[in-house]
């Protein structure tokens, strides 16, 4: 079985380490790395794994070694790594979910020609269900990457792809769960506003989205069929769909994605 070492036992660390542990892909011999005392204490009583605050010492013996901290606490971590015994002859993979740390900036504080896949992750991660996308580096082999995505399904569905559409991603999935609440958060106020109470509302919003993804998800229709079943001609579906076009959503979306990837590109170049 693949031995990991998760570097930061913050919330998408936790999630990771409770998804594999959940799932049989990582067993008991899976060491969590956190400086935090207090949150080293909580993770290893909640999960009976080995925590320790040296990541040389849990990198050495791991085949694959999670970054999960912030992104400006990255090189940090690379420094401490650049201290460990590692070497490409053991087949170890570098694996990062730091928002807008590209690969080749990884690979460079890494010994030359080290494994490096990066992933983005999205909060839904937290309960098992977080959309992973993962970009290979110059160095990590087809089967590298194939574990990696293989380790990250224990938390969601994994899709790969060139690391050039990384900031795409990031305005898509990445940042996609914010987009989610805040129409949740627009559909409850104008249910208030129709006289529904507040938990009432909440109810009716939450379990429509989560029904409606889950149609998605089953069906095997695509968006745009699913909203046609729901729209009779001259219905009540249509006459909301026509006040959603003139207030412009779609083109609202267009602008709004665009400006992550913009945004996203800004902080990667900043992030050098
Ligand atoms: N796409 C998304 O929506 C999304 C969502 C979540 C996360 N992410 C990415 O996932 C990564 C983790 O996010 P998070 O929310 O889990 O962060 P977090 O809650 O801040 O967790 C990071 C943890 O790592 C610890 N840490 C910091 N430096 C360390 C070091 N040198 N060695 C060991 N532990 C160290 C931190 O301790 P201290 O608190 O003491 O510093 C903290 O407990 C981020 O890079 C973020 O970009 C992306």
């Amino acid at each position: 079985m693949t031995r990991i070492a998760v570097i930061g036992g913050g919330r998408i660390g936790e999630a990771l380490i409770a998804g594999l542990l959940e799932s049989g892909r990582a067993s008991k011999d899976l060491v969590a790395v956190e400086t935090a005392a207090p949150r080293a204490e909580f993770l290893g009583e909640r999960f009976g794994i080995r925590v320790t605050g040296s990541i040389a010492d849990a990198a050495t013996a791991a085949d694959l070694l999670v970054i999960a901290v912030k992104p400006h606490d990255v090189d940090a971590v690379l420094t401490e790594l650049g201290k460990a015994e590692l070497d490409n002859d053991r087949d170890q993979v570098l694996v990062s979910l730091a928002a807008g740390v590209p690969t080749a900036r990884l690979e460079s504080k890494m010994p030359a020609g080290f494994p490096v896949v990066r992933v983005m992750p999205n909060t839904p991660m937290l309960v098992g269900q977080g959309m992973s996308v993962l970009a290979s580096g110059r160095y990590a082999k087809p089967e590298q990457l194939q574990q990696v995505s293989e380790v990250l399904e224990a938390v969601g569905k994994v899709v790969t792809v060139p690391e050039s559409q990384m900031d795409a991603v990031t305005a898509v999935s990445g940042s996609g769960p914010a987009y989610f609440f805040l129409v949740v958060e627009a559909m409850v106020e104008a249910g208030v506003g129709l006289g529904l109470s507040r938990d009432v509302a909440t109810q009716l919003v939450g379990q429509t989205m989560l029904g409606s993804a889950a149609l998605l998800d089953e069906s095997g229709q695509d968006a745009a069929e699913l909203r046609a079943a729901v729209t009779s001609p001259a219905g009540t579906t249509a006459a909301a769909v026509r006040e959603l076009e003139r207030g412009a959503v779609r083109s609202a979306f267009w602008e709004a994605l665009h400006a992550a990837k913009r945004r996203s590109v800004e902080q990667g170049s900043t992030a050098e």
